[in-house]
């Protein structure tokens, strides 16, 4: 049976290798439209990538770290917890280290915290002060210049990632205009929209912006190659249901961003 689904997934992955290589070739490189993005201020750019759990790099932000990277922005990215909710905290601290320098933003740019406040679990959402607190350092200590992070649903609305943007907010409102970093959250979509894959390259298209300000980067089968690299090295969590996640999770294709200017 293990063997069987074994097997499956990999029939899978080249399908959807041959899949994203043939829609690449048709629909030609990515544009990146996170380049358009206005961010606030000047050169360079110090975009941090707030994260809950290692992996969430890769399984929902991949494309547009690469983005990023290929423009030469820096990119720090900050993990709120070791995701110790199985007890694999220090082995899942060590495979984002590894993932990081797989994507090419490098250990050295990676911050991984451990508050008692701020722990891994699929039943607790964490407190906007404690978030605000624990980012105020790093913000400052890199001159961050854009925060990337989930948006309130959080993608699979598990409540750790779902109270990052409300974290960060809390923080910016309580920064002067000078120093503030601009906000952009990422775009929960529909179950049915979530499952498209590499094809939602195409169907891209077919879910326009409804909100103002909104933008969006696609992958390249390059990089959708490196990111199944990433995700491979985080060992303890390739479960047979994450081979299925990196086939047909539209996050691992395109990633559609709102800049968050509530009551900022
Ligand atoms: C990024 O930096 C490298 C090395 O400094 C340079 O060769 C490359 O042209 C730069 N790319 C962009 C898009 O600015
Ligand atoms: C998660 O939080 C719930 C509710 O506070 C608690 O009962 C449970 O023990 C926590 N689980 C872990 C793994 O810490
Ligand atoms: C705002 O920042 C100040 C110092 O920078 C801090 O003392 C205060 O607790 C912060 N307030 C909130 C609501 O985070």
């Amino acid at each position: 049976m293990a063997n069987l689904v074994t097997l499956l997934c990999k029939a899978g992955v080249l399908v959807a290798l041959l899949l994203s290589v043939v829609l690449s070739a048709c629909f030609g490189p990515a544009t990146g439209g996170l380049g358009n993005v206005p961010f606030k201020s000047t050169l360079p750019l110090r975009v941090l990538l707030l994260t809950a759990h290692p992996d969430d790099e890769v399984m929902f932000f991949s494309p547009t770290i690469f983005e990023l990277l290929a423009r030469n922005i820096t990119v720090i990215s900050l993990c709120l917890s070791t995701g110790n909710a199985d007890g694999l905290g220090e082995i899942r601290r060590n495979e984002l280290s590894h993932s990081l320098d797989v994507l090419g933003i490098g250990a050295a740019n990676g911050i991984v915290l451990d508050h008692p406040q701020l722990q891994d679990n699929i039943s607790l959402a964490w407190h906007p002060e404690i978030i605000a607190s624990v980012l105020l350092q790093p913000v400052l200590s890199y001159n961050i210049n854009a925060i990337l992070t989930f948006d309130s649903y959080g993608v699979s609305g598990h409540p750790n990632h779902a109270s990052l943007p409300a974290g960060a907010s809390h923080l910016l409102r309580n920064m002067t205009m000078d120093k503030r970093p601009s906000l952009y959250s990422l775009r929960s979509m529909s179950r049915l929209a979530k499952f498209t894959g590499p094809m939602s390259i195409v169907t891209g298209g077919l879910f326009p912006p409804i909100i103002l300000s909104s933008y969006s980067t696609t992958t390249t089968v390059t990089r959708y190659l490196t990111s199944l690299k990433a995700m491979a090295q985080h060992r303890s969590q390739l479960v047979w249901f994450r081979y299925l996640y990196v086939l047909f999770s539209r996050y691992m294709f395109v990633n559609e961003w709102n800049e968050v200017l509530s009551a900022l």
